[in-house]
């Protein structure tokens, strides 16, 4: 995928989350970002997922220019896989319904390809034992794989993944962490926003640090983490790296 930033900013009131980022990323298929807390990660990911609408500047994927326009903006983010930290899942639903009812009222498929796409993809995480327990009687990192099947299920072009593994204990984490590994095997293509820095290192082919709604630094993890060039990004890793 060929991702490209063009001055994107995104203010909130007079706060600028993300303060006019220009760059370009080529020939990634695994693009995670890091950086401390507030430095606009999920503002830009918002973005590029057509969830949060630019105050200035422009943004294209595959040369393909996102536009901010209700009729478009609907047709790409059907497009979109989304996996955030808190599940969004729908309390009151089995996991089966949470991932055919999106099929079904928004991808328009029928009830019955709604539910033979789910189970498929419940089947494919090892899932489809759970299919009919509501999130509360499942643990956090089953209820994250149920979240990363329905953005799955959907056929995405791109999945957009915001520090799924950050509401969870390290025993689960692993678990979800193995299924971003394996679909990044499989050759889907992803963007990352995580505090797992030994993740990143390790499934990421291009990693990017943000801070202040910039991007201060990018490059192969080997590189970033290696040898960071600034000092905001050394100083960055030397804290989240201490213990
Ligand atoms: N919907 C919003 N309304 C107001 N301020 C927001 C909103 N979303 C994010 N912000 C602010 O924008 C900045 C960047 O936030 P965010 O993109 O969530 O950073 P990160 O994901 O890196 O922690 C923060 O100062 C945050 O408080
Ligand atoms: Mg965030």
């Amino acid at each position: 995928m060929k991702l490209s930033f063009n001055g994107l900013a995104k203010s909130f009131g007079g706060h600028r989350a993300v303060d006019g980022v220009t760059a370009v990323f080529e020939d990634v298929r695994s693009l995670a970002f890091i950086g401390p807390s507030g430095g606009g990660k999920s503002t830009l990911l918002r973005m590029v997922g057509g969830l949060e609408t630019p105050t200035e500047g422009s943004l294209a994927i595959n040369e393909e220019e996102v536009i901010f326009e209700p009729a478009a903006l609907q047709k790409h983010r059907r497009a979109i896989g989304f996996v955030f930290q808190a599940f969004n899942l729908f309390p009151h639903m089995d996991a089966l319904r949470n991932i055919t009812l999106p099929l079904e009222k928004v991808h328009g498929l029928s009830a019955a390809q709604a539910r033979e796409t789910a189970m498929a993809a419940l089947k494919r995480f090892r899932l489809d034992q759970h299919a009919h327990k509501r999130p509360a009687e499942l643990s956090g990192g089953q209820n994250q794989r149920i979240a990363i099947a329905r953005a799955i299920a959907i056929k995405p072009k791109l999945l957009l993944f915001d520090e799924p593994t950050s509401a969870l204990d390290p025993e689960m984490t692993s678990g979800v962490l193995d299924i971003i590994e394996e679909l990044k095997e499989e050759g889907r293509e992803f963007l990352l926003v995580t505090h797992e820095m030994g993740f990143a290192r390790n499934v990421a082919d291009r990693v990017a640090f943000l801070a202040d709604g910039r991007i201060v630094e990018s490059g192969p993890p080997s590189e970033l983490f290696g040898a960071p060039q600034t000092a905001a990004c050394r100083d960055f890793l030397a804290r989240v790296l201490k213990y």
